[in-house]
């Protein structure tokens, strides 16, 4: 073995183009998937609070913002809406004229070459706030899986090309392929949050999306942050159910899943980026105590380290400009 003085490490790093060619991560904004908020009215971009930079879009507006984000190189966006009621069995989802429906058409028109992914869960479009529909205070697994069957067809008959089960209702990855494929959509893929833990990082997202559950919280169905194995679990059986990619949600504090989750399975991964991760770089850089450019590559590369494949971030749209712009 050859140590130092033979070995010096630091000859790869002396010059910019050594440091480029053996750099073993890349960001592009190829990875990334932008998450957007839909909401009923004429001309709203509402901002909020705890995401700066975000916007809750009505439809009128939302085109531009799809068109932005194609034009940045970002392949596809993640589509969560705000419906204009709510109900206990969250109709507003499976609406074939539902504000996620719509949103679909509108960025299907404004941006044909933007992928549309559309987010399926019942929280935003329940009155209680859950996941799912209540039967005796709790949360019921199989009478929510045809709801969300309902929501993810209905949206690919909206013009989505890809749904995302984000409910972490057993079975909810079969129920939903098993609808797609009896209408005839075989090929559109499903995209399972696979290994979705019960997160606080979530905070700022119930403020964006009116999500917050209004009893309880969302440990009887969302993972125990404590659980790896389990992670595991998770993944394989939502691999079993037919999901075409899987993810690990949220990203930074559970990059050690990520990593064995890349290990173990040859699926494509995603990675949540989730809000709460976001606000907190916002935050800090707002007080001018981080640099929020620098810290924002950091953490991005460290999850395409950690195994990574694609990056679901409001962070998306700085990236791709920091990118366009050279940054090393
Ligand atoms: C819907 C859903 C949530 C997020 C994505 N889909 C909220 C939750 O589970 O409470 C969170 C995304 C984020 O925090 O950025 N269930």
């Amino acid at each position: 073995m050859t140590s130092f003085p033979d070995l010096r490490l630091r000859r790869l790093r002396d010059l910019e183009p050594l440091r480029n060619l053996t750099r073993e991560t890349r960001l592009s904004a190829a990875n990334f998937i932008y998450p957007l908020f839909v909401t009923h009215g004429q001309g709203v971009q509402e901002a909020i609070p705890p995401m700066p930079g975000c916007y809750q879009w009505s439809l009128d507006r939302l085109g531009q913002e799809a068109a932005e984000v194609a034009a940045l190189g970002i392949p596809a966006v993640l589509l969560f809406g705000l419906p204009a009621e709510k109900d206990p069995t969250g109709s507003g989802a499976y609406d074939p004229e539902g504000i996620v429906q719509e949103a679909a058409r509108v960025v299907k028109q404004a941006a044909p070459g933007l992928l549309v992914i559309t987010d399926v869960c019942l929280c935003e479009y329940t009155d209680h706030g859950h996941c799912g529909i209540i039967d005796k205070g709790q949360v019921d697994n199989d009478q929510t899986l045809e709801l969300l069957a309902r929501t993810a067809l209905s949206q690919v008959q909206a013009g989505a090309d890809m749904v995302a089960p984000s409910a972490m209702m057993d079975g909810q990855v079969r129920a939903i392929r098993q609808a797609l494929d009896a209408a005839g959509e075989t090929s559109v893929p499903i995209m399972g949050y696979a290994a979705k833990f019960a997160s606080a990082f979530y905070g700022p997202f119930r403020v964006a999306a009116d999500s917050t559950p209004q009893f309880g919280d969302r440990r009887g169905y969302q993972m125990d942050p404590a659980n790896r194995r389990m992670a595991m679990r998770e993944v394989e059986s939502d691999i079993a159910e037919g999901a075409d990619i899987v993810m690990v949600k949220p990203a930074l504090a559970y990059l050690d899943v990520v990593q064995q989750a890349r290990q173990r399975f040859d699926h494509p991964l995603a990675v949540y980026n989730v809000s709460g991760e976001y606000s907190m770089v916002k935050a800090a850089a707002r007080q001018g105590w981080i640099d929020e450019k620098q810290i924002t590559l950091e953490l991005l590369t460290a999850m395409r380290r950690a195994g990574a494949d694609i990056i679901i971030s409001y962070h998306a749209k700085d990236v791709a400009r920091w990118l366009r712009e050279g940054t090393p």
